[in-house]
């Protein structure tokens, strides 16, 4: 069956910083969509037909739904922990939540409900450290499979330096990486990353055995750590003696390549960039987090001269919101502090086809071209009485998107499409 979905339509075909013809922005338009799929996007005056359904959301404005590159699925329940940064926060707080995952139920439960979360936000895909255990992967997957929903997720490979209950074996965590791989890569929308947590929470054995799955699966991702705080790299460096730097500990297990997400990358070394950039791997910016756990500033203009491609995600529970409108903001107020400037079309670019690009998954999400999945976002501009007091005075489409992207929350979410369901109850 077809449906039409009308409003204020908005995607990307270019990186706004890099190409003036960008977007496109239709003012009355639509998007047609059967069997989960975008059959296509025009005026709706063009595409309205008499036997059609129609879902009429304007004056809203319809975009690809947020993707979320780097977020942690069993820290539901660690968001929002005082006064820590990232080794005590692990330790005291992280790793002991993470260990509840082990029970099944529990995993299950949090699974529904984190995936609740995140289309309440208005993000159709993210991709997730789980917990050690397995059955946290297969939760996850479950309950993303159960709603059509575009999941790139792995269990966290950890066999040092944390407590029991959250720690594996290298040959453990390689054989339950195989069979989760097995079980669920390419299966649907799923996707697995090979997820070795970071280099001080495995020894070298473990590092080997990732290195051998990354080539075992080069067609999987891999996401880690890389450079977040500054008691993690000298810690790091102790540990890998031998390492030039803190990727030099990736790049000797063979993980550097374009399916590399490295979360963090804030205090980087010339070298470590230039890697980066020569080998495709990716940067992930997580605002929230590097503010809440006093972790740094991201050097975004640095990264994009010297050819390394950044994604932005919430890393949620050092992140301390789920919502990619929030992230933008903070991310706006870091690069403030650098010196750089974030604009509304940039940044919404990044939350979708950017992301999208990051992933290698950009003929999928991240854009409304034909033939591509109806994951859609519905942002409403004046979801609050202070946005709707300021979009009075807005002009331009990007003044507009720049009051959602300092303003905007999940009160501005009206709605939420998976594979083209709606996620919210309808207003
Ligand atoms: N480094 C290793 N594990 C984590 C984690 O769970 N969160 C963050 N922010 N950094 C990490
Ligand atoms: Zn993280």
């Amino acid at each position: 069956m077809q449906q039409l979905i009308r409003g204020r339509v908005l995607d990307f075909h270019a990186d706004p910083a890099l190409t003036e013809d960008n977007h496109r922005h239709i003012e009355d338009g639509a998007i047609l969509i059967e069997d989960g799929r975008i059959v296509a996007v025009d005026d709706y005056a063009r595409l309205a037909r008499p036997d059609l359904t129609v879902i009429d959301h304007r004056p809203h404005l319809i975009l690809p739904g947020f993707i979320d590159p780097h977020i942690h699925f069993p820290q539901v329940q660690v968001i929002a922990s005082w006064g820590a940064q990232l080794l005590d926060w692990l330790n005291t707080y992280t790793f002991p939540e993470e260990a509840r995952f082990a029970d099944p139920d529990h995993a299950t439960r949090m699974a529904g409900l984190f995936l609740d979360q995140l289309t309440a936000h208005g993000t159709t895909t993210a991709v997730a450290f789980c917990s050690v255990h397995a059955n946290s992967v297969e939760a996850l997957f479950a309950a993303a499979e159960a709603r059509s929903m575009a999941v790139v997720a792995g269990k966290v490979l950890m066999d040092r330096n944390a407590i029991p209950e959250v720690q594996d074996t290298a040959q453990q965590g390689y054989d339950d990486s195989k069979r989760l791989i097995d079980a669920w890569h390419g299966r649907g929308r799923q996707r697995y990353a090979i997820t070795p947590r970071f280099a001080i929470t495995s020894t070298p054995e473990q590092m080997r055995a990732t290195g051998q799955l990354a080539r075992e699966h080069p067609d999987c991702h891999i996401q880690t750590h890389l450079s977040e705080n500054l008691a993690e790299i000298e810690f790091t460096l102790s540990l890998y003696p031998g390492a030039r730097d803190y990727l030099d500990v990736y790049e000797t297990y063979g993980l550097l390549s374009e399916r590399l997400l490295l979360g963090h990358c804030i205090h980087l070394r010339d070298r470590e960039i230039a890697r980066m950039a020569e080998t495709g791997s990716r940067a992930v910016f997580c605002p929230t987090s590097n503010l809440f756990l006093g972790s740094g500033l991201f050097d975004e203009a640095g990264l994009r001269a010297a050819g390394v491609t950044s994604g932005i995600a919430t890393d949620v529970g050092g992140g301390s919101s789920y919502s990619m409108l929030q992230t933008l903001n903070e991310g706006y107020k870091i690069l403030q502090l650098r010196g750089q400037k974030l604009h509304p079309l940039t940044a919404f670019h990044w939350a979708t086809r950017g992301n999208a690009v990051v992933l290698g998954m950009a003929d999928r999400i991240g854009t409304l071209a034909p033939g591509s999945d109806a994951d859609l976002v519905v942002l409403d501009m004046r979801a609050t009485p202070a946005m709707a007091l300021r979009a009075e005075r807005a002009e331009t489409l990007a003044e507009e998107l720049f009051i959602l992207q300092i303003m905007g929350d999940d009160r501005a979410i009206a709605q939420t499409y998976v594979a083209g369901r709606p996620m919210k109850a309808p207003l």
